[in-house]
């Protein structure tokens, strides 16, 4: 399931309507609301897979990602405030991530990227992320109590410390990856 549809049951739970709102909305904009009933992870797969000529859709994720999933899975099973908080880490960084994701397929393409991949990235980096953030802010601003604020400052951590590790581990395995192809095409030849 979805982690964005565990937080909106979190909301729930406790009668954030708005923010259960916001988050049912992102839900369905996610599932190809806006873009003619393809979802956003279609989008995204299709487009990689046709740029870069990679098999996106059959790849199974790596240690660190599994990994990843299974920590950001413990962290929505906790309580809704720390889950909200969670919920808003993944929203808050997502631009910062994305800009990031969009320079390395820059670079991995030397050059343009097709029309369908740019389109994805344009909408999330100008409009739709943005709206999340704010969306997202806005209501559980009109919600939370102060006595919250630690869970859902803690949740946040939690998601940012996942995230750190997660980068941090990408980028070991990439390395290692790169050694293990380096040293197979030595032996061939
Ligand atoms: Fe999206
Ligand atoms: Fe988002």
């Amino acid at each position: 399931m979805f982690f964005t549809e565990l937080a909106r049951q979190k909301a729930l739970e406790v009668q954030w309507n708005g923010v259960a709102q916001e988050l049912k909305e992102n839900i369905a904009e996610e599932m190809g609301l806006g873009t003619q009933g393809v979802s956003h992870y279609m989008l995204l797969a299709q487009g990689l897979e046709e740029a870069l000529g990679v098999p996106v859709k059959n790849t199974t994720p790596s240690i660190t990602t599994s990994k990843l999933l299974r920590t950001v899975q413990s962290v929505f099973n906790q309580q809704p405030a720390y889950v909200l908080g969670a919920t808003y880490a993944i929203e808050a960084t997502s631009i910062p991530e994305l800009s990031l994701i969009v320079q390395l397929i820059k670079w991995l393409l030397e050059g343009a990227m097709p029309k369908d991949l740019q389109y994805f990235f344009n909408k999330h980096l100008n409009q739709w992320e943005l709206e999340h953030e704010e969306g997202l802010r806005t209501t559980i601003a009109a919600y939370i109590q102060p006595e919250q604020f630690r869970e859902f400052e803690a949740g946040f951590l939690a998601i940012m410390d996942a995230m750190e590790i997660w980068w941090q581990e990408l980028a070991q395995e990439a390395i290692s990856s790169k050694v293990t192809l380096g040293m197979a095409i030595a032996k061939k030849h």
